[in-house]
């Protein structure tokens, strides 16, 4: 047996008992004559202390030892010196006096160690990352992730979810994003698509009457990344029969409420909040609001069209808006240099025209570079119907709709941190429901599944898909925790005229549609129960809990921004006999490009 005990396990009660340990070394300090060694392992720390009460081999195979070196030691479990106690670790009261020391595997001398203070670079850590996931804190979400994974699965299995595996190799999925393909060896000129979700396959399992299918699904997309975003990334992929929105949505509302309580100790009240896409959009500019502050959204164009400062005026004439948000003692930290700071962040990240603001003086007027432009009622109406307070900042954005739902998100985003508005230890969980179908597409000739095109309209809302398809709104819900979408998901069209109706709008003939999702349409033709699902970003789910910033520390082994992976090298260049074999051949690129 290498070892007898893990490194977080001996405490008081096994003083004096002779043990063996095995692990990585954190620590070695000289001391007087002898060594302490803090010695690590998944579970904790243990001091080791080699001295000249120790054998003569042991004092011996000690001096090569270097940090990062993988050794085992037997040894006796010692009360430590008085004073020298630790009470942070469970190890903290004892010591381990090593009467054998064997080195395991010693350790080239490393970029950086998982204990030092400043983290290196990114770059390097995702180069050696076995050395990063040494990290204590990386370790710690990694276990989080486990644990959370777990206690999902559980929920499921615990309301009649069965688990089951869909192919990773398959056919193109219609999640909009663009899709990785992997050639065909044996029919060259053919590609199979790694899957964007299990969407489709899930669905044929509502056909096939399983009734409650559950997946942990590495899902692949394209995309352009962000913090938030992998190519490679798991969702938790449900989907259930005979539902309605509500159904599912209150499977989610009990999943969070225990994850929130087993996973952080938090109480939960259900049902979670809802509000609608055009609730979210008017009060807080975005789709996914953090709502663990206020400051929301006020729409000032009413007020606009009566003055005659013409900036706000031409805008609200020309239909579009003038909408504003208040910092709350916004002028104490926002100096004029730091609201020309606010304004070129909205100019340069958003397009939009600039930044207009009032300060709220101590008697509750406005005042402003540009308050002269305004009759002193008009000031006021403005002061009253933001119910701006002494010391608050007004900012104004006067523009279109989108660039003032955009710039506004983004400054309440950046006061909410500014100004420290809320607990960032806070969970905030929330649905934001009734999505619209579609989104015109980037060049705004044609409409775009806002979800996927299999999702079901509001029943109400049937007959706009014929006269005002950009009204019809959808059965769609998305879980929103902390200001990000965690989760999405729709119950799905299983009326097969709708269906044509909304691949119609897609522009997507009869023809078309057959040859994308013709083995989809074809088995919704035999039996499918109304039906409905969701899927959740596990990953996000994990950054969230556990208060990371970046989804790639919630990930063993992440792409970096340019969809690389450092350590492997991942993507690179194959042997030219590989591509031949797939019928491939790399077009050549000029020396210029
Ligand atoms: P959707 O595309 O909204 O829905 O994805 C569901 C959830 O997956 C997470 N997510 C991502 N996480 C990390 N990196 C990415 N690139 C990424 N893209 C999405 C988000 C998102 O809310 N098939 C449907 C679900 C359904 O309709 O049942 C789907 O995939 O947290």
């Amino acid at each position: 047996m290498l070892r007898t005990h893990t490194c977080g396990e001996l405490n008081k009660e096994h003083i004096g008992q002779t043990v063996s340990l095995c692990g990585w070394v954190a620590k070695i300090r000289d001391h007087g004559g002898g060594k302490f060694i803090d010695l690590r392992d998944r579970y904790g720390i243990t001091q080791i202390v080699i001295d000249s009460t120790s054998p003569a081999a042991a004092m011996e195979s000690v001096q090569p030892v270097r940090p990062e070196w993988v050794i085992k030691v037997v040894g006796e479990v010692k009360t430590r010196p008085a004073g020298q106690d630790n009470p942070k670790i469970v190890t903290g009261e004892i010591e381990l006096h090593v009467t054998q020391l064997e080195v395991l595997n010693p350790c080239v001398t490393p970029p950086f160690v998982p204990n030092q203070k400043d983290l290196p670079n990114e770059d390097l850590r995702l180069k050696h990352r076995y050395l990063d996931l040494r990290r204590e804190s990386m370790q710690e979400t990694l276990v989080l992730r486990s644990r959370i994974i777990k206690a999902m699965r559980d929920y499921s299995a615990k309301h009649d979810f069965i688990d089951v595996e869909t192919p990773i190799l398959g056919r193109s999925t219609p999640e909009g994003a663009r899709d990785y393909l992997v050639p065909s060896r044996v029919h060259n000129g053919q590609f199979y698509a790694l899957p964007q979700s299990p969407q489709i396959y899930k669905q044929i399992m509502m056909v096939a009457g399983y009734d409650r299918y559950v997946q942990v699904a590495r899902c692949f997309r394209d995309e352009d990344l962000r913090a938030d975003r992998q190519p490679e990334f798991t969702q938790l992929d449900m989907e259930m029969s005979f539902v309605d929105s509500d159904d599912v949505i209150g499977i989610i509302d009990g999943m969070m409420q225990e994850l929130a309580k087993d996973i952080l100790g938090i109480d939960v009240q259900l049902p979670l909040p809802r509000i609608t896409y055009d609730d979210a959009m008017t009060r807080f500019g975005h789709d996914a609001p953090d709502m663990r502050f206020g400051v929301e959204i006020i729409d000032l164009t009413d007020i606009a069209k009566k003055t005659d400062f013409r900036v706000f005026r031409s805008v609200a004439d020309s239909g579009n808006f003038v909408r504003a948000i208040v910092a709350p003692g916004g002028q104490a930290k926002y100096s004029r240099r730091g609201i020309d700071e606010l304004t070129k962040f909205v100019q340069e990240n958003f397009g939009a025209k600039g930044l207009a603001w009032f300060r709220v003086e101590e008697d509750g007027t406005l005042n402003s570079t540009i308050a002269k432009n305004f009759e002193t009622s008009e000031l006021a109406e403005i002061a009253s119907k933001t119910e701006a307070k002494p010391g608050d900042l007004v900012l104004i954005i006067a523009d279109t709709w989108e660039t003032s739902c955009k710039a506004l998100y983004a400054l309440r985003k950046r006061i909410g941190i500014d100004l420290e508005l809320y607990d960032p230890k806070e969970m905030h969980f929330s649905w934001v429901v009734e999505f619209p179908m579609f989104e015109h597409d980037a060049e705004g000739d044609r409409w775009n599944a806002m979800h996927h095109p299999f999702t079901a309209p509001l029943e109400s809302d049937l007959e706009l898909l014929k006269t005002d398809p950009s009204k019809t709104r959808a059965q769609a819900y998305d879980l929103i925790i902390n200001g990000y979408e965690a989760g999405g998901g729709t119950i799905r069209i299983h009326d097969s005229g709708v269906q044509q109706q909304v691949f119609g709008l897609l522009g997507l003939d009869e023809q078309s549609a057959q040859e994308r999702f013709g083995f989809l349409l074809d088995a919704l033709k035999y039996g499918a129960p109304p039906h409905g699902g969701i899927a959740l970003g596990i990953d996000r789910v994990v950054m969230l809990f556990g208060g990371l910033e970046n989804i790639r520390d919630c990930i063993a082994f992440p792409k970096t921004q340019k969809a690389t992976d450092m350590m492997t090298e991942a993507p690179n260049i194959v042997e030219a006999t590989q591509l031949t074999e797939l019928g491939i051949e790399l077009a050549q690129k000029d020396d210029d490009e």
